[in-house]
């Protein structure tokens, strides 16, 4: 099967996904790193998931090689009916600015940009007409109770303002998939509680999937499923919506006993 013959209508499904990091030919000293040695993984309905797995076990590079930010040695990735893995260098760029939202743990925010100019950033880069994304960001912002903070510069805002003004600028293109690394690292608990609901709400209004990596119990019981990676692998999966984050910590650590 060719990638542009693809028949099924998966949302997101990655296929023997591996990823290992080459050391620089002339630094011999180091050995390489495999990060994934063949991911799978399979979501077919739009909700809010979670990635879990103790450090170093390929979370961050998972959602780097979804995001189109670098490439896999092997495997595939399907992204509705699209190939990522076999996309040209300049399919990537327009993938990564029109199909992708990233939220990661630090901000990222412009500090020369207020919170409008950051929002409707990847629309401007992507050549869109600036008063429809105006207008569009302004909306985002509003509902996501920025309304009075738009003309803000990032050093003016709190954290978790900062974080919503990130979620806005993933948004802003209307993506089919919105990954999220450790978006709620930086937070106090009652912002990253805030941010989880938002994250659920927003996958459920739109219908989109939304996938975060996590550390935290209680967010993943925010989440339809979790799925935890164990040393580069799918280790299992767990229905995690409502569940006791005690519970479902001692069930993740037995998934990844197991495997
Ligand atoms: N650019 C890189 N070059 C070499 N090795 C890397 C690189 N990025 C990650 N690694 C290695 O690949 C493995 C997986 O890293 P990754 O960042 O995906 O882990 P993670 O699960 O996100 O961990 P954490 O919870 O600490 O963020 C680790 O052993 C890491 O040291
Ligand atoms: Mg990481």
């Amino acid at each position: 099967m060719t990638p542009s013959t693809h028949s099924a209508e998966p949302r997101l499904v990655v296929r023997s996904l591996r990823k290992t990091y080459r050391p620089p030919s002339t630094t011999s000293a180091l050995r390489p790193v495999e990060a994934l040695g063949g991911v799978d993984l399979h979501i077919d309905t739009p909700g809010f998931y979670a990635v879990m797995g103790r450090s170093g076990s390929g979370k961050s590079t998972l959602l780097h090689l979804l995001a189109g930010l670098d490439r896999p040695d092997s495997g595939e990735m399907w992204v509705g009916e699209r190939a990522v893995h076999a996309l040209s260098e300049s399919q990537l760029v327009t993938y990564r600015r029109r199909e992708i939202g990233i939220v990661f743990q630090q901000f990222n925010l412009v500090p020369t940009l207020d919170a409008l100019g950051n929002t409707i950033l990847p629309g401007v880069l992507d050549r869109q007409p600036l008063a429809e994304l105006r207008e569009r960001g302004r909306t985002l912002l509003e509902q996501l109770g920025l309304a009075d903070r738009l003309n803000h510069r990032p050093e003016t805002l709190s954290g978790g303002e900062q974080q919503r003004v990130a979620i806005a600028r993933a948004l802003v293109c209307s993506p089919s998939l919105i990954l999220a690394d450790e978006p709620t690292g930086n937070l106090d608990s009652h912002s990253s509680g805030l941010l989880w609901r938002l994250l659920e709400e927003t996958a459920a209004s739109r219908g989109i999937i939304v996938l975060m990596v996590t550390h935290e119990p209680v967010a993943a019981a925010h989440c339809q499923r979790t799925f935890i990676l164990k040393d580069g692998r799918v280790a299992g999966d767990l229905n995690s919506h409502g569940l006791d984050p005690t519970l479902l910590a001692h069930r993740a650590l037995e998934l990844a006993r197991s495997a």
